[in-house]
């Protein structure tokens, strides 16, 4: 049977830019800054994103685009009888663990759209410390949270199964056009309420004294969790491409519509916590408690105007993290579909079983949900881009390499990134140590 295809660039751009939109930008992106101190952590992050990141993304997707096949199939074809092929392993690692604790939080956005739903933010008069409770008692209820977590990952299941065009594909062009207008416009209200100006200072004002070695290791991890990279599924997307598809163009759209949700959710989020005199440093509950906040003073004047926005704003998150967490299932279930030969069906069984004990697990306990979010990012996803470059830069043939990288990327890839991550992780040891 031939295998199946994006039907252009187009789709495949949106296809990469929906499972590189997610949680990341909007629930972790606007966390990370705020533990970090704001602009300077965005500027590292946005150097990260632009000269780390798009020549890994090009290496990765050439990887399977050149292939037409998944991780492990695409290394062993590539250097067949070597110990790459189990850096494909990573593939079927990597997204369990992610999609474990990222399922934690896209039940998160479930019960936060059950909650609008039932009105629940409607009340001009809470207090910030009320919206803070209710996000509080969600973690504090363990089954609620594996409930939710089970409803979030039951959605994968079906999208995953409906296959790659038709599951996919149409899923993801009609989503994230929706969600990019109402953060604008959230970002509009956020700057409009009193006090805004010292969020957005936070974000535009760097100061140089807070970037040291785990700042930069937590940037360009963000930037590497946020872009999908180092764990195959760009790798695996790539591989649905058509020969004639340009992965410079595909790598940079990719990079400059994620790097635009990041900053814009940035931005609608910071002003409204310094507006409501929120700790930016709250950690993965900042966005929980500060959106509701927003949603509700919104009612102030207009009492169904919270109502609808918080609605639709949830609909679209939730969607957001679908595009995204399929794309993490779908690398796990390309494994075994292409690898092990194995029904569509059954693969993605075996994966969602996985992903509901670790995750249902990352619910119980929230030291191994932060510890899941800070080891995919700050190691795993950082090491497997680091193999992904040294794999492109020294074990393939340039001639083969140079007819789709341009020569000053392929030089990137080959010298410049290797070199930067080493001595970032170095950096990072040695100020811990
Ligand atoms: N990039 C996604 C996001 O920002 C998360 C993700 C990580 C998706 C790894 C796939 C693989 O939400």
């Amino acid at each position: 049977m031939a295998r199946e295809s994006f039907a252009n660039r187009t789709t495949a751009i949106l296809a990469m830019a929906g499972s590189a939109i997610g949680l990341g930008n909007i629930w972790r992106f606007p966390y990370m800054v705020g533990q970090y101190g704001g602009a300077a952590f965005i500027l590292v992050y946005l150097l990260a994103a632009i000269f780390i990141c798009v020549p890994i993304f090009i290496s990765e997707a050439y990887i399977g685009k050149s292939t037409q096949l998944s991780t492990f199939g695409a290394f062993e074809k590539l250097a067949p009888n070597t110990g790459w092929k189990w850096v494909g392993l990573l593939t079927v690692i990597n997204p369990i663990i992610i999609l474990s604790f990222y399922s934690v939080v896209g039940g998160w956005s479930l019960a936060y759209l059950f909650k609008s739903l039932t009105l629940s933010f409607t009340d001009a008069s809470a207090t910030q410390e009320a919206h803070g409770a209710v996000f509080g008692a969600l973690v504090g209820n363990k089954w609620a949270g594996i409930a939710w977590l089970t409803g979030f990952l039951v959605m994968n299941f079906g999208v995953v199964t409906l296959g790659v065009s038709k599951g996919i594909e149409k899923f993801t062009k009609i989503t994230t056009p929706i969600l990019f207008v109402l953060m604008v416009a959230i970002v509009f209200y956020s700057l409009s309420m009193p006090g805004a100006k010292a969020g957005v200072d936070y974000l535009v004002k760097p100061d140089f004294s807070k970037i040291n070695g785990h700042v930069m290791l937590s940037a360009m991890g963000q930037a590497f969790f946020s872009l999908s990279l180092g764990m195959g599924t760009i790798l695996t997307y790539a591989s649905y491409m058509k020969k004639e598809e340009n992965l410079v163009s595909t790598g940079v759209y990719t990079v400059i519509f994620d790097l635009m949700f990041a900053l814009i959710a940035g931005f609608a989020i910071m002003p409204a916590v310094f507006a409501a005199g929120i700790e930016p440093g709250a950690g993965p509950g900042l966005i929980f408690e500060t959106l509701p906040y927003i949603f509700s003073t919104m009612g102030r004047d207009f009492p169904a105007l919270s109502a609808g926005v918080a609605i639709l704003f949830f609909t679209a998150v939730l969607f957001a993290a679908l595009t995204s967490s399929v794309s993490m299932l779908e690398a796990g279930v390309a494994y075994f579909v292409d690898h092990k030969k194995m029904a569509r069906g059954k693969a993605t069984a075996i994966v969602f079983g996985c992903c509901w004990i670790f995750g249902s697990l990352c619910c119980v306990s929230t030291r191994l949900f932060d510890f899941c979010d800070r080891l995919t990012s700050d190691f795993l996803m950082t090491f497997g881009s680091l193999l992904y470059a040294v794999f492109v830069g020294w074990r393939l043939k340039k001639a083969d390499v140079l007819q789709e990288i341009p020569r000053p990327i392929y030089f990137m890839v080959r010298w410049i990134i290797p070199l930067v991550i080493i001595a970032i992780f170095i950096s990072n040891l040695v100020m811990k140590g």
